[in-house]
């Protein structure tokens, strides 16, 4: 009986050392640095592709990036996101050489795009990564934040090094890690294959199914659809009033989610923000760029998604779930 409490007792002083030194390992090594991956070369801007890229980043950037002291694209602080991971801001992503992405290349760009890691091999935090994003909608984006467009002149604002919590370095030496490169579609669907379409629209390019399923942490953005409670909703987050606003159910469940809308409903609930239960508040991003054909394809798509039953505040749970 001794022997064995004695055992014990060494084993839990074993297990608090191995614990101390896992956070000493930790705090000291930070947010781990990655290869930069090589993403082969990015195409070149055009006339169309730079309008397709303005429309993508008013509502695939714009409301995590624009500062609204400059009217630029040169960042901000990110109170919604909650302090768990550490004060967080979004970057400087206009031209600025110095404090934006002016010596960054195409080729860095779109790697931290696809997998989350930056061109110093930082793995960057709350960004989603766009692993299925086609060619064409990376090199539209690109050729946005080149162009001559005032949201992304240069702007030398700096944003400082990010204060990351303890919790935020143990999960990216843990479980948050880059997503590896991934096969891709050259383009995106064609509108005469709606769901398709849609499919891509939902995962890889305005990725509604990042903050309309569980949790942040339970995401998979390798595998978008083995996400826990895929684009049933419920994922807690504040609002631009730091008021707390769940996501809510996208699936087709007549209840608790949109099986009882109408295709006009839901087109205007995303591109004009009002929904059956009046208006919609961020973080839903405003999605006014979005064209009919692409409205159409979401729906389209939901159709054929599983349905999930999850009652969310606006069908009269509790908040938070
Ligand atoms: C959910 C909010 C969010 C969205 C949406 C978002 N970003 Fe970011 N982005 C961030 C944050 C936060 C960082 C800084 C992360 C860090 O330093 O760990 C960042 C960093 C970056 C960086 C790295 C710059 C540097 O100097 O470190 C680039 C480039 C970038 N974003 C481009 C984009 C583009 C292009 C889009 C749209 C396709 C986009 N981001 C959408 C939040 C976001
Ligand atoms: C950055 C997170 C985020 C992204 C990305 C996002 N949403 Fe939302 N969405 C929300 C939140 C939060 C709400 C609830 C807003 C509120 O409480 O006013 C919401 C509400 C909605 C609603 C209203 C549903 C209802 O029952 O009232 C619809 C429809 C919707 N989103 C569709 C979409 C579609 C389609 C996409 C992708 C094209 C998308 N969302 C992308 C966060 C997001």
């Amino acid at each position: 009986m001794k022997k064995t409490l004695r055992l014990l007792s060494w084993a839990a002083g074993l297990l608090v050392l191995a614990a101390a030194g896992f956070a000493a390992y930790v705090s000291l090594r930070g947010v781990p640095r990655y290869p930069v991956p090589t993403v082969g070369q990015v195409l070149p801007s055009t006339p169309a592709r730079l309008a397709h890229g303005e429309q993508l980043a008013t509502m695939m950037c714009m409301h995590c990036h624009r500062d609204p002291a400059t009217n630029t694209f040169s960042g901000r602080a990110l109170p919604e996101v909650g302090t768990a991971l550490g004060q967080l801001h979004s970057a400087n992503i206009t031209q600025d050489p110095v404090y934006g992405i002016g010596k960054w290349t195409d080729v860095q760009l779109v790697g931290l795009l696809r997998t989350g890691i930056g061109a110093d091999g930082r793995m960057r935090l709350v960004m989603p990564h766009f692993a299925y994003l086609s060619d064409e909608d990376a090199a539209s984006l690109v050729a946005f934040l080149r162009s001559g467009d005032a949201l992304v002149r240069a702007t030398p604002t700096a944003q400082g090094p990010q204060q990351v919590s303890f919790l935020a370095k143990a999960l990216t030496n843990t479980v948050m890690k880059p997503t590896p490169l991934l096969a891709h579609p050259a383009d995106a669907p064609p509108a005469t294959d709606p769901v398709a379409l849609g499919h891509y629209l939902v995962v890889a390019r305005y990725q509604c199914y990042y903050c309309h399923s569980r949790d942040f942490s339970t995401i998979n953005q390798a595998h978008p659809e083995q996400s826990e409670n895929y684009l049933g909703g419920g994922n807690a987050m504040l609002g631009d009033k730091l008021e707390p606003r769940v996501s809510r159910n996208l699936t087709m469940d007549p209840e608790t989610g949109l099986g009882d809308w109408s295709e006009a409903q839901f087109s205007r609930a995303i591109q004009a923000g009002m929904s059956p239960h009046g208006p919609l508040y961020e973080p839903m991003p405003k999605f006014t760029a979005l064209t009919n054909e692409e409205a159409h394809a979401i729906w389209a798509y939901l159709q054929t998604v599983p349905k999930i039953r999850n009652a969310t505040p606006e069908d009269g749970a509790l908040a938070g779930r």
